[in-house]
């Protein structure tokens, strides 16, 4: 059997739906100390009126009232999560607020029914997702031209840095299921959409990596 911790594993699926079963009550919480690189991820999105906007892996729909503002009540902001319980919660919030332009659909991103061509795309700490080369393809299909499309959370810290490594190794743990690309998560995002900007967060333990698509399309 493979070592969890295994630099190599790849997303496992069933363990991912494992983990999120158990943290969604307490996932807000868990989220707070992160909610700054929220705020910054979302801003980068530079949402307009009318826009449509997909939040992959949107969790308990933390991001829903900031896109939902970015948008505009003429826009559409697309959920896609692939665990029952994260995703009830984000239902909840839905329907708390009221919102009739948020739709949210449960399944994973590589085999969901085909995206919305989307003016705006957040990865906001999906590293699972990032690590999925169908997922990847079907984000980049997705993309209208001058598409802005944002991917944030935890990477490894520069070795200068290396201390930072446990709090990244505790977050992993607790939030991803594959353990490659951590170095650089948005490599794969990178190969379909070509070279991005990085703004490094957290000392370096955390990222926002940004593209706008050209206007010829991805
Ligand atoms: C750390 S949470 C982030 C949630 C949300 N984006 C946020 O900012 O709070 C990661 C989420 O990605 C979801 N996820 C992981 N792999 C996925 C996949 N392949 N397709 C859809 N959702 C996925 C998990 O179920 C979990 O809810």
């Amino acid at each position: 059997m493979r070592h969890r911790a295994d630099p190599q594993a790849a997303p496992d699926r069933e363990a991912a739906l494992q983990q999120y079963r158990r943290r969604a009550w307490l996932y807000d919480l868990e989220l707070a100390l992160f909610e700054p690189l929220r705020r910054r991820a979302v801003a980068r999105l530079a949402l307009r009126s009318g826009d449509t906007v997909l939040d992959l892996g949107c969790g308990t729909g933390l991001s829903l009232p900031l896109l939902r503002a970015g948008v505009g009540a003429n826009g559409l902001v697309v959920g896609i999560e692939q665990s029952p319980e994260m995703i009830a919660r984000a239902r909840e919030r839905v329907q708390a607020a009221g919102w009739r332009n948020v739709r949210l659909h449960q399944a994973p991103v590589e085999s969901a029914p085909p995206l919305p061509a989307a003016d705006a795309v957040l990865l906001h700490f999906t590293h699972d997702v990032l690590q999925q080369p169908e997922a990847v393809a079907r984000i980049a299909a997705a993309l209208r031209p001058g598409a802005r499309v944002v991917a944030s959370g935890l990477k490894w810290a520069p070795a200068a840095r290396w201390p930072l490594n446990g709090f990244v190794a505790i977050g992993a743990w607790h939030s991803l299921t594959a353990w490659s690309g951590l170095d650089a998560p948005w490599t794969l995002l990178a190969g379909r959409l070509g070279s991005c900007e990085i703004e490094p967060a957290l000392g370096g333990a955390a990222y926002l990596a940004r593209w706008r698509v050209a206007a010829g399309g991805a």
